[in-house]
């Protein structure tokens, strides 16, 4: 198959990249607006590998996008701001990626008649106290960024019921694994960790995140371009749930780091207390989460570890003023 993969400069969606190029055999155009989390330094390992392009431009330029689709048989949209405390503060950008932008993708994929998968994530769904939710729950999403996901989500289904345009989404829980933008809660509190700087856990840090390795959700994105229904939702979550205090209180064992830096610190607005996502429908798909998040987790940690390379740049750089607004002190 040859893709068009939208965001693929991302941390998932590099993930994604690697993965189709080196298990799947697919080709692979990534086209990517590198905003501050986009590094082509996430596919320095596949950049040199046949069938690997890349075109630096957003997914609202129509004119970029079709000349990338040519001869692609479909498109993977991960595009998207990724950071609800970024949303709360600025959502301009969340409106325009995730409207402006997923409309041109589908009207370049109806266009072409290409096949569209669209990245989309658990956040749609809004908080659930017990039990998990299904394809089938409501969307009550809560912040910007939810909420504008959730808007492409349904820019998408409206494609597929009016033009029937082959379209699937995937709705994923919380990712984490090498390359993740270290301003999300596994990445910064590793880092953190390994700096000795203080770990700041929002509100009463009882919050329940449900975490899937960043291998996982790709092979079910991937199960779904393959194999999905034209017109389905599929729940992609992972194997485990965990509160974010004691998911700070793993890292720091497995840092050697301190609980003395953990610091409790304003919550967040209009913050969720629990996503968990039920994922029948894309097992019977044949997919099925691989890596457990004790395990995981610890991969992480060490990829962290190995390599400074990647962080050392972003720690050194604009981070560290994003660091300050968000967290009222300097870093380190
Ligand atoms: P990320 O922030 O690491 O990467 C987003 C990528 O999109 C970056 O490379 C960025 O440069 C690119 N981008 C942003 N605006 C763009 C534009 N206008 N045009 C082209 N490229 C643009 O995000 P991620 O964590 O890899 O998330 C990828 C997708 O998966 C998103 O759609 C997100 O909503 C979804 N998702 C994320 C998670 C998670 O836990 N991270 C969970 C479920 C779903
Ligand atoms: O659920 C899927 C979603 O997961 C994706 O759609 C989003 O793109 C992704 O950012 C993520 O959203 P969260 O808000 O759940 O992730 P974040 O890493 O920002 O926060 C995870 C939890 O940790 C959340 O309850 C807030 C808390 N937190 C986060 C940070 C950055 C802290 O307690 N302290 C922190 O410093």
């Amino acid at each position: 198959m040859k893709l068009l993969v939208c965001g693929g400069a991302g941390f998932i969606g590099s993930n994604f990249t690697r993965q189709r190029l080196t298990e799947n055999g697919d080709a692979v155009t990534v086209l990517d607006k590198l905003t501050y989390a986009g590094r082509e330094e996430n596919l320095a390992d596949v950049r040199d590998r046949d069938g690997f392009a890349f075109v630096h431009a957003g997914v609202e330029d129509r004119e970029a996008v079709e000349a990338a689709a040519e001869g692609c048989d479909a498109i993977v949209n991960f595009a998207a701001e990724t950071h609800v405390d970024r949303s709360i503060a600025e959502p301009d950008a969340f409106v325009t990626t995730h409207g402006l932008g997923t409309y041109v993708l589908l009207e370049v994929a109806r266009a072409r008649g290409l096949r569209y998968v669209q990245v989309s994530t658990d956040e749609v769904y809004g908080s659930i106290e017990t039990g998990s939710f299904t394809e089938a729950s409501p969307l009550a999403p809560s912040s910007p960024y939810s909420a504008t996901k959730a808007g492409a989500d349904l820019l998408v289904a409206s494609y597929r019921h009016t033009y029937g345009l082959e379209t699937v989404i995937c709705r994923g829980s919380n990712n984490y694994g090498p390359y993740q933008y270290p301003e999300k809660l596994i990445p910064l509190m590793v880092l953190n960790a390994l700096h000795g700087d203080r770990l700041p856990v929002y509100g009463d840090g009882m919050q329940v995140r449900n975490w899937i390795y960043v291998e996982d959700f790709a092979r079910g994105i991937g199960a779904a371009l393959e194999h999905g229904e034209p017109g389905d939702v599929y729940n992609v979550g992972g194997p485990d749930e965990c509160p974010n205090l004691e998911v700070v209180e793993r890292i720091v064992a497995l840092t050697g780091g301190n609980d003395s830096l953990i610091e409790y610190v304003t919550d967040r607005p209009g913050h969720d207390r629990r996503y968990s996502l039920s994922s029948d429908r894309v097992r019977g798909l044949g997919w099925e989460p691989q890596v457990r998040f004790a395990e995981g987790l610890e991969r992480t940690v060490g990829w962290y570890r190995d390599n400074a390379w990647w962080w050392e740049p972003i720690r050194s750089g604009d981070y560290r003023a994003y660091y300050e607004r968000q967290y009222g002190r300097q870093l380190g």
